[in-house]
């Protein structure tokens, strides 16, 4: 589809068209699953790029009256390799709704660039607006919308989910004509969210400080002095943020305290179910066993094990040239940095991103925070060996959520790396339990 030629003054439509659909099948798990897909709908009045600001909607056709329906059917997503989270959703009776939205890569006919931050966020709550505005007209229940992601789309659901309704996104929804609703969303499953990028670095040099190779490559000396500096900012962060947990969770000026202790008690719980399900840990000498139960372990070895992925800064890089860079650009300019740190330490001529809009991409801001609807619930899952960004990253975003009195489910899996969707008969059986009211659940 392209509207190209669209004038400046009209609009689209914000009403969905329940006539405007193709009806498909899939197989899932061995059940066929016959559904209507809606898709390409465009969920603004002023798109800025009808190829990102649209939207599928996926609903099964037992929602409707006609019922069981006969004929050819068209499959129209991708149906090769594992279950996915959407398919799986939709042989289980959920609506399925598939937002796009512009990203760091978004350019216009005249080159400029479209969908720097905070345009996803803002485009992916146009869409919970556009499923509110909609909701006589789709099937499903806009007060039960669960968000999931993975990476990338973990730290998006980790930011619809916190932000909802809050004002900051406002004037940016009023330019794309998003309808006038709610924005906020039920429950959230986040997995490995990339998220916090203005702390990630610090967060990584604290984890990763002392491994000098990473992927295939060495630090160079200047990228082993960059790692201490950035280690060393971190302590302060921490304690900055007050996070409970019994105690208060701090560290020292070494990086050593309570936090670090709470950060390895995950790794400890992670552990010993791997150990319950008769992994055989035994070649991992850092890991204290005794009579069947994890007692501790080194955390600086589990980094070496771990390993290093990304040289320091591994965010807000030197030279502009990391993908977060490229997320924080202007209409007008590539890529920004957006820390302190690397702006003071750029390589390159640069500039610094608004720090409005960093706040604004970064949901650590809006968790419990005046005027804003916070999800309820959380999934959180950051696998044992995903050095995509540092494990206390998810660490302190569920335990500011859980500070705040948010329901958060939080673990990292053993084995597991960066991905996601590893886990769906649990995830769906934590969705069923959230959004079926129970007596203390809500
Ligand atoms: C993703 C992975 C990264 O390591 C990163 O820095 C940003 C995004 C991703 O897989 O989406």
């Amino acid at each position: 589809m392209s509207f190209k030629n669209q004038s400046a003054t009209s609009e689209y439509s914000l009403e969905f068209d329940p006539s405007n659909y193709t009806e498909t099948a899939v197989t899932v798990n061995s059940k066929t699953v016959i559904y209507r897909a809606y898709e390409g709908i465009v969920y603004v009045k002023y798109p800025v790029d009808t190829t990102y600001q649209i939207m599928n909607i996926y609903v099964p056709v037992e929602y409707y009256e006609e019922g069981q329906s006969i004929g050819n059917y068209n499959a129209s997503i991708d149906m090769s390799g594992d279950p996915n989270g959407a398919l799986l959703a939709l042989s289980k009776g959920y609506v399925v709704a598939a937002p796009g939205a512009r990203g760091r890569t978004t350019q216009a006919d005249n080159s400029l660039y479209t969908g720097k931050a905070p345009a996803c966020i803002v485009d992916l709550k146009a869409a919970v607006r556009y499923l509110r505005y909609n909701k006589n007209l789709i099937p499903g229940d806009t007060e039960k919308i669960v968000s999931c992601g993975t990476s990338a789309g973990g730290a998006a659901s980790s930011l619809i989910a916190a932000t909802g309704n809050n004002k900051d996104y406002e004037p940016y929804l009023k330019v794309i004509g998003a309808a006038n609703e709610r924005d906020d969303v039920f429950a959230a499953q986040c997995y490995c969210p990339i998220t916090n990028l203005d702390h990630a670095d610090i967060a990584y040099e604290w984890l990763f400080n002392g491994i000098n190779e990473y992927n295939g490559s060495t630090m160079t000396d200047n990228q082993i002095t960059i790692s201490s500096q950035l280690k060393s900012l971190f302590p302060a962060y921490v304690n900055s943020l007050g996070l409970v947990k019994g105690t208060e969770l701090t560290l020292d000026a070494d990086g050593d305290g309570t936090f670090k202790d709470y950060v390895k008690s995950f790794l400890i719980m992670s552990a010993q179910k791997a150990l319950d399900d008769n992994t055989d840990l035994s070649a991992l000498t850092w890991i204290t066993i005794t009579d069947g139960t994890v007692t501790d372990i080194d955390f600086s070895e589990y980094a070496g094990y771990a390993t290093r992925l990304k040289a320091a800064p591994a965010f807000d890089g030197l030279d502009l040239s990391h993908a977060e860079n490229g997320l924080f650009g202007s209409v007008t300019i590539n890529a920004k940095h957006f820390t302190q740190f690397g702006m003071e330490n750029s390589t390159v001529d640069s500039f610094l991103a608004d720090e409005h809009i960093v706040k604004m991409l970064n949901p650590m801001n809006y968790i419990g925070a005046q005027e804003t609807d916070t999800a309820r619930y959380w999934r959180i899952r950051h696998g044992a060996v995903d050095r995509d960004t540092a494990l206390a990253i998810p660490v302190i975003l569920a335990t500011k959520l859980d500070n705040e009195g948010f329901n958060v489910d939080f673990a990292i899996p053993w084995g597991q790396g960066h991905g996601g969707d590893y886990d769906l008969d649990e995830l769906f059986t934590w969705i069923d339990n959230v959004c079926t009211p129970q007596p203390g659940n809500h």
